[in-house]
């Protein structure tokens, strides 16, 4: 009898993650988007898929590293890893801000994504130490050691979202912020930019067989993504179904978020990793839209003519 790519998906564990691939966990992402898992059933899939991040042997992906990979292969890894090492230590840190608002439910669910965003900074941390060799005896000073990588394309989404949670912080309960912070961090940054690196550098180690513990690691992080793309799509569709005119909020923020996509004057030279600007274009595109239409979002016209524009940026969280 063979297991479907989604029981797989669903029930492995960090040993046997290595044999599953990115593809099925993307679509994975998307399978349960059209009727939206509840926060508890979400809560309770967390428990059951956790993993250790400990557990992982990186020895074999400092041999590739070193030895096998090229120096372009090297800096177009580390220049996309970077911005996923940042952003998950900043949405690990600023998450618990959105908890205060939202209902028990929520809360309970958002503490596991909060514990999983920390697991995730973990990763890189030890990604970045035991791989790339980057210097620190604390995780801040790991941070600083592989700041300088990070494209600049980073900055505008997590600029914004940085912006957004202090505008929460100071009112949790509201429901404009909340869906502001939503949008661009469920919707873009979960939705859309972290789903595409994953692909890209998934995809790499899987065609080139190159490092093992992180493409185990980092499909692992990719399935813990499912939920938090399910759980803010959930927040969203409720928050519309509530109170309709907080679409328009959706696409005010989308018009901000794609405002600064387009404003960005360096771009991030993927081809090493076997990607062109237009692939990679295509590629967040389509990870938008999936998850509009599967939760029911439709775009202001003015939008939709800048979603067909986005110019390809990298990071995640
Ligand atoms: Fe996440
Ligand atoms: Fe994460």
């Amino acid at each position: 009898m063979t297991t479907s790519p989604d029981a797989l998906v669903e029930g492995t564990d960090l040993a046997g993650i290595g044999a599953v691939d990115i593809d099925d966990v993307l679509d994975y992402v998307h399978r349960d988007l059209k009727r939206l898992p509840g926060y508890l059933d979400l809560y309770r899939r967390y428990l059951r898929q956790r993993w250790d991040v400990y557990e992982l042997d990186f020895a074999r992906d400092r041999e590739d590293w070193t030895e096998r990979m090229t120096e372009q292969e090297r800096q177009a890894f580390v220049s996309i890893s970077s911005g996923f090492h940042h952003g998950e230590r900043q949405v690990e840190v600023e998450l618990p801000v959105f908890m205060l608002g939202g209902s028990e439910e929520s809360r309970i669910y958002m503490s596991s994504q909060i514990e999983d965003e920390a697991r995730h900074t973990l990763f890189f941390d030890r990604f970045y130490r035991e791989v790339v060799g980057l210097p620190g005896e604390s995780i801040q000073e790991v941070l600083d050691a592989s700041f300088h990588h990070v494209a600049e394309t980073f900055v505008g989404p997590f600029g914004l979202l940085a912006y957004q949670a202090d505008e929460l912080r100071a009112d949790p309960e509201n429901p404009v912020l909340r869906v502001r912070y939503g949008t661009t961090y469920f919707l873009w940054i979960e939705g859309v930019l972290a789903l595409s690196v994953m692909k890209i550098t998934l995809s790499y180690c899987r065609d080139r067989g190159f490092l093992p513990a992180y493409y185990a690691g980092f499909t692992a992080t990719c399935r813990d993504e499912a939920r938090h793309v399910q759980g803010g799509m959930r927040f969203l569709r409720d928050a519309v179904d509530e109170d309709p005119a907080l679409l328009l909020e959706i696409h005010e923020t989308l018009r901000t978020i794609l405002a600064i996509n387009g404003a960005t004057s360096r771009r991030v030279a993927l081809e090493a990793l076997g990607w062109t600007p237009e692939e990679v274009r295509g590629l967040m595109i389509r990870q938008l839209r999936m998850k509009l239409n599967d939760v029911g979002i439709d775009l202001a016209p003015d939008v939709e003519k800048m979603v067909a524009r986005i110019e390809p940026e990298l990071a995640g969280g």
